[in-house]
């Protein structure tokens, strides 16, 4: 067991390197199953989910090379298992993503449920419905799912999602790939690496269009190509180091981003008081004095999201005024982070799926347990901003998904070390 000391107060400063986004890494790495060649995937972060993926890879007869920092290149070519392993699987959410990747290349898969972060109950009602419409024959259990051809074959369909699900866009996306025929994804999501995925997919030699817009149209194609592909900056890691800086009262050049996948973040920072200054592929942020109340209700894409809503509320725990935080998408989502925020001295009161936030001039340093990735982020942030020394507990959440974070926020002059237990 490890956690982070952080002794707060430093404002952060310097420019920071946003890693290739986590979420795009997850879907593209299954997705290279479909792939027959070599795929040299670029801008891969570093990150345990990132690596927990390849080992499952790898466990399926995949070729896993690392050439150089940031780089992955996976041959699939004569892979024939259709069982990632379960062990694997259970540690995070992506790893449904298998089936999708499995039904498109071998008509048939064994996986288990994922495991991953269990701020809310996370459904995956839709993948099967999408499965379904397809043609798949679906056993679920409380343990696995498991997919086979239905009587009639499996081919392209038209499915449409009751909500706008990332994972459901992405699973039956990847399904539809290898089928024969035209699917037609509709309420799809319209998250970036939903784009990132459907460009990967093209650029190996799939027909995919609409990515980014709420109707995706998927041409079944009967195979793969390699190719070379490199994974967008991860707008989320970008926000955080945002949010950070802002907290802390800091001013920071954010590296690598693509400044429109940013927009949401940067409007509520700006009305709480930041200074933006956009360019091509990196953001200027800086605070001076005390941010400013603001209300903040997340939406899926394009809207804010809801994996920022935990390090926005570090901001305006910290800001003057009285904010509203609304939560659209995983309602439940307040409590792996509220109390641990209370106990550091923010003043909190939940509402439903709103969080009434009355900003203090103060938080102060305690001894904090991280229960999901974001949670985790938004208490270190908390941390970096805090008077005194923080501890965060259950750090393996927050090192899913966030890139050396440790040498990025040191090099931004944070006081922040990993302590072994
Ligand atoms: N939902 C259903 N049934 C389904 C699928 C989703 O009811 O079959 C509901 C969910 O319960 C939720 C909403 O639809 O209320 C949206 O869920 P979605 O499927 O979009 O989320 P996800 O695919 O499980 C991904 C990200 C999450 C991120 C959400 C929302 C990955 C691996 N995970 O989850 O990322 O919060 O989209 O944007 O891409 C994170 O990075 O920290 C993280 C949790």
């Amino acid at each position: 067991m490890a956690r982070y000391e952080i002794i707060g107060g430093t404002p952060l400063r310097g420019s920071v390197t946003i890693s290739g986004a986590k979420n795009a890494a997850v879907a593209i790495l299954p997705a290279a199953l479909l792939v027959e060649g070599v795929c040299r995937i670029e801008n891969v972060p570093d990150i345990s989910d990132v690596r927990i993926l390849l080992s499952i890879l790898e466990g399926m007869g995949v070729k896993v090379s690392r050439p150089e920092t940031g780089v992955v290149e996976l041959d699939s070519t004569n892979v024939t298992c259709r069982e990632p392993e379960t062990e694997h699987v259970k540690k995070l959410r992506a790893s449904y993503y298998f089936m999708g990747a499995l039904l498109s290349r071998f008509h048939a898969a064994h996986v288990a449920l994922p495991g991953g972060c269990n701020f809310a109950v996370r459904p995956i009602d839709q993948h099967i419905k999408g499965f379904k419409a397809l043609g798949a024959a679906v056993e679920e259990t409380n343990e696995y799912v498991d997919l086979q051809p239905g009587v009639n074959g499996l081919k392209g369909n038209r499915i449409s999602l009751d909500m706008a699900s990332v994972g459901a866009t992405v699973n039956i996306m990847i399904a539809a790939t290898l089928l024969p025929g035209q699917s037609i994804i509709e309420n799809a999501a319209k998250e970036p690496h939903i784009v990132d995925l459907a460009n990967f997919l093209n650029t190996m030699g799939a027909r995919i269009s609409g990515a980014g817009t709420d109707t995706i149209k998927i041409t079944g194609v009967e195979n793969l190509k390699g190719g070379t592909y490199a994974i967008i900056p991860d707008q989320i890691e970008a926000g955080t180091y945002m949010a950070a800086t802002a907290a802390t009262g800091g001013d920071v050049l954010v590296r690598n981003v693509i400044p429109k996948h940013m927009e949401c973040i940067t409007s509520k920072l700006e009305e709480m008081g930041a200074q933006i200054t956009n360019y091509d592929d990196a953001i200027r942020i800086k605070m001076d004095g005390r941010m400013c109340n603001t209300t903040v209700k997340t939406h899926p894409y394009p809207g804010f999201p809801t994996d920022m809503q935990a390090q926005i509320c570090v901001c305006m725990a910290l800001a003057s005024g009285v904010s509203r935080l609304t939560e659209s998408v995983y309602e439940t989502r307040f409590f792996g982070y509220c109390t641990e925020l209370q106990s550091m001295g923010a003043d909190i009161e939940i509402s439903g799926k709103t969080a009434i936030v009355t900003g203090v001039e103060d938080l102060y340093g305690v001894t904090v347990s991280a229960k999901d990735l974001r949670a985790g982020a938004a208490l270190i942030i908390a941390g970096l901003a805090a008077r005194g020394t923080t501890w965060v507990k259950n750090i393996h959440y927050v090192e899913r998904g966030y890139e050396r974070l440790i040498e990025k926020l040191t090099a931004l002059g944070a006081k922040i070390r990993r302590v072994e237990d």
